[in-house]
């Protein structure tokens, strides 16, 4: 079993291939004259695990372009962040059923795909191959831990993303609760832990995604106000749209934090063990 990875996924490659006592087969990348993408894969195993993050259109020609070049292999993919995933439905008519378009792509070529924190699990469906997910949230709690905040409150942005937070808080049974929107005027918005107070609380508010850093920083803003002690950020993806996390810091926020599904320097929590292990089940 060798592992071969995307440019965008290179270190995340490298620890998977670690944990599982293997190496990463060298590829060389480059384009065309015209711009297209080209790749020359080194020397492949019958079995191979392909890991890249879809981060964008470029990493997504890659990964099926890594499935062609070992086409002799039997394959595993390693999807850590599947961009296109929130668009999972035709929210108006005539719109692609994006996440459903990329998991089709990313079938062929491969007998399986194991999925990180994917935004809707209903995705996991519309591969043609089997597919599961798994998730950090516990590995979240685990990092929370090294802060050694005193008693800190769990807060998920929104309702959708309550689990996720409960995953968290069960790492060390901390509190946890949503963040409940209330309209007080047309133009005034007011967000607020749904039962618990953040008054004189670390406050530590987890997601799957951060993107622009909108909702985060709408909240971390309010939180203050309603006189949070200090407030963190973490999330698996940290997508980071558009300046979002010089956005999130000037909020006041301690630190953001997220995994290396996407690599950043604020990656703090590796996915590679719980990859590692869900490939070894097999
Ligand atoms: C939405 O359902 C996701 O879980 C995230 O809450 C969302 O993607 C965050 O977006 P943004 O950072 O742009 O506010």
């Amino acid at each position: 079993m060798k592992v071969i990875c995307t440019e965008q996924s290179q270190v995340l490659a490298t620890q998977v291939a670690r944990a599982l006592k293997t190496t990463v087969v060298d590829v060389k990348y480059s384009r065309f004259p015209d711009g297209e993408l080209y790749l020359m894969a080194g020397e492949i195993d019958d079995e191979m695990i392909i890991v890249g993050s879809v981060v964008d259109n470029d990493s997504l020609v890659q990964l099926m372009l890594l499935a062609d070049a070992c086409d002799r292999a039997t394959n595993r993919l390693v999807l850590p962040y599947m961009a296109y995933a929130r668009q999972d439905k035709r929210f108006k008519a005539g719109e692609p059923i994006s996440s459903r378009v990329v998991a089709r792509a990313l079938s062929q070529g491969v007998s399986e795909v194991i999925t990180v924190n994917i935004h809707e699990k209903e995705v996991l469906k519309s591969f043609a191959v089997p597919a599961q997910n798994i998730s950090l949230a516990k590995d979240i709690g685990t990092y929370i831990k090294t802060l050694r905040l005193a008693n800190p409150l769990i807060l998920a942005p929104d309702e959708g993303a309550i689990a996720f937070a409960e995953q968290v808080a069960s790492a060390e049974g901390w509190e946890f609760d949503h963040l409940e929107k209330t309209r007080l005027s047309g133009v005034e918005v007011r967000m607020a832990p749904r039962q618990l107070s953040a008054k004189s609380r670390s406050v530590v508010i987890v997601d799957d995604i951060i993107s622009t850093g909108g909702t985060i920083a709408t909240a971390a803003g309010m939180l203050y106000e309603q006189g949070a002690k200090d407030i963190f950020a973490a999330c698996v993806h940290g997508v980071f749209t558009g300046g979002a996390y010089n956005r999130l810091m000037a909020t006041g926020i301690r630190d953001v934090i997220c995994s290396d599904t996407i690599e950043r320097s604020c990656s703090r929590i590796s996915a590679a063990d719980r990859i590692a292990q869900a490939l070894r089940k097999r």
